[in-house]
């Protein structure tokens, strides 16, 4: 039977299990686009902070969504995030807004003005879908789901790695620290906390290069594409 479409793939996990560049990889292997659901947060939580409101103010944040747009690179993924016909991707990742990023994203206002953009954008196919909740809430129809699976500790060195700084140092710890307060928080939101849906796979990254998890996660798509007649 022939799809008419590309595969739906959700891709959860926490911060920092490599969810994004994992995602863009298997998305440029598979000839898909990417989409970051992170960045939707993260610019929503950047602009709520520019106009000095609360970041627990739902209400007051949610209608600020309709200002953000994500435009493709060259690759088909959506990674510039444009507000106000500006482009704000270094502004959006900075501990000013890992700061605050989580209480906004616990704001059910919040939540369901993004829901709306997130399957808007992945109805025709063809696309990966990186979050938190991809799977267990955003898109439940998603062909494929995939929970990246990471320590605390693994997630923290790479993350200190990226910012150049040694994990045991106490700028390294303070990272780990953070992650750990962010799992919490997102983890036991009320609203769509970040957990596997029950029927995801589950890919553990630990002890792993980059390279073995891209293969990993696509040799778990086409299994479960393939499978569904894809
Ligand atoms: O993946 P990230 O670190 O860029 O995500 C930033 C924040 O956005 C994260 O702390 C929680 C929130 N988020 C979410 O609640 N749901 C998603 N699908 C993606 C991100």
């Amino acid at each position: 039977m022939e799809r008419a479409r590309g595969p739906v793939i959700a891709l959860d996990g926490l911060g920092s299990s490599g969810k994004s560049s994992v995602g863009a990889a298997l998305a440029a292997a598979l000839g898909c686009r990417f989409l970051d659901t992170g960045l939707l947060y993260r610019a929503l939580t950047w602009l709520a902070l520019e106009r000095g409101l609360d970041p627990a103010d739902g209400p007051a944040i949610a209608p600020l969504a309709a200002e953000i747009d994500l435009g493709a690179d060259d690759a088909g993924r959506l990674t510039r995030v444009i507000v106000g016909g500006r482009e704000v991707g270094a502004l959006i990742r900075t501990p000013r807004v890992d700061r605050s990023v989580s209480a906004v994203s616990r704001q059910p206002e919040v939540r369901a003005a993004l829901l709306g953009r997130q399957r808007a954008l992945a109805a025709s196919g063809g696309i990966v879908v990186a979050g938190r909740d991809i799977g267990s809430v955003v898109l439940p129809d998603a062909d494929v789901k995939v929970w990246l699976d990471a320590s605390p500790e693994e997630r923290a060195a790479r993350r200190a790695a990226e910012r150049g700084t040694d994990p045991a140092s106490s700028e390294g710890r303070a990272i780990l620290d953070d992650l750990r307060r962010r799992d919490r928080l997102d983890g036991s939101r009320e609203h769509s906390p970040a957990r596997p849906a029950t029927d995801a796979v589950h890919v553990r990254t630990d002890g792993h290069t980059f390279e073995e998890t891209v293969a990993a996660v696509a040799a778990v798509v086409r299994a479960a594409w393939t499978g569904r007649g894809g």
